[in-house]
């Protein structure tokens, strides 16, 4: 990996660090508090620039949501070009401004350059009681797996930037990558799981499949309990959008995955699409399910599903059904 070299060293207080791939990390302080941190920023999603920070600020927020932490303070961090007005950077910091207030995080600094593109996102730091954080390690055979958004950004992005969807559908998705996954980690710290993470750059099966390497285990999903949001489906299936991250992530992950001949075959298009800002995918175990099912739900966290559930099994692959 990129990152083995980095690791030069060894601290006891390191509860988490970025060898097993998870959202943040976690380092303990006391006996009863650790910092979680995390970093992420990325070029423009959608036009508009204040719902551009909103997105990346809410992304940045959910990798301390995916370990199961409070996040405390943020800072920005941020490119901009020379020759364009300032007015759209002042408009990006705003988004970022007000879904950081939203959670209820002050943003207390932040760095910005001059670059040739745009980007822009947060270094969050958030605290946990140490032990109590949520990471891909822990799902159990039998476990029940739960997803709490729907799939779909990057299919409905990319198709809306050709011109082959329109902005009501484009608003579903922005509705989805503005909203915070605070309430979504609330219930899972609530209810009790085993393992947690968000769906990002990798799809649902990446980040599945390092939910279950760091938990040595296998899982079956069904794609059509999978939630999908309105329009991708007829995008991906008919006309075959999808953005490059895509292939990528099923070029990487297929060979670990078995996929049922009854199966759509343009279903990959979805379960490997690279979201933004997405849901957390969530290791329950199977009599704890339900309730947290109903929390979510109860929570505004409307969509969340049981998707699946994991299986025994180092290795073991991941299997699709329809
Ligand atoms: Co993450
Ligand atoms: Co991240
Ligand atoms: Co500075």
């Amino acid at each position: 990996m990129l990152t083995d070299h980095l690791n030069l060293v060894h601290d006891p207080n390191l509860l988490v660090g970025f060898e097993t791939g998870d959202d943040a990390a976690v380092y303990r302080l006391t006996g009863g508090l650790a910092l979680v941190q995390t970093v992420d920023f990325f070029t423009p999603i959608v036009d508009d620039p204040f719902t551009y920070g909103a997105i990346s600020a809410a992304n940045s927020l959910s990798d301390i949501y995916a370990m199961g932490a409070k996040p405390l303070t943020a800072m920005n961090i941020a490119s901009f070009p020379q020759d364009l007005p300032k007015e759209i950077l002042r408009e990006i910091l705003r988004g970022g401004a007000a879904k950081a207030a939203e959670a209820g995080v002050p943003i207390v600094g932040g760095h910005t350059i001059y670059d040739k593109e745009p980007k822009y996102g947060m270094a969050v730091t958030g605290v946990v009681r140490p032990g109590k954080e949520l990471t891909n390690a822990g799902a159990r055979p039998g476990d029940v797996l739960v997803l709490t958004k729907p799939l779909g950004t990057g299919v409905i992005t990319t198709a809306f930037k050709n011109d082959r969807t329109d902005a009501a559908t484009l608003e579903v998705a922005v509705r989805h990558m503005t909203a915070l996954n605070k309430a979504a980690s609330e219930a899972a710290v609530a209810v009790g799981v085993h393992a947690c993470t968000d769906v990002t750059g990798y799809g649902l099966l990446g980040h599945l499949r390092g939910m279950l390497r760091a938990s040595h285990a296998g899982a079956a999903i069904f794609f059509s309990r999978t939630p999908l949001m309105r329009g991708a489906w007829e995008l991906a299936a008919e006309q075959h959008i999808s953005p490059g991250g895509t292939s990528r992530n099923k070029e990487y992950h297929d060979s670990a995955v078995a996929w049922d001949a009854a199966v759509h075959p343009e279903a990959w298009r979805l379960l490997y699409d690279p979201q933004t800002s997405g849901g957390l995918l969530i290791s329950v175990s199977p009599r704890k399910a339900r309730r947290l099912v109903e929390m979510l739900h109860q929570a505004g966290v409307a969509e969340a599903a049981a998707i699946g559930k994991v299986t025994a099994g180092e290795g073991a692959p991941v299997t699709v059904t329809a």
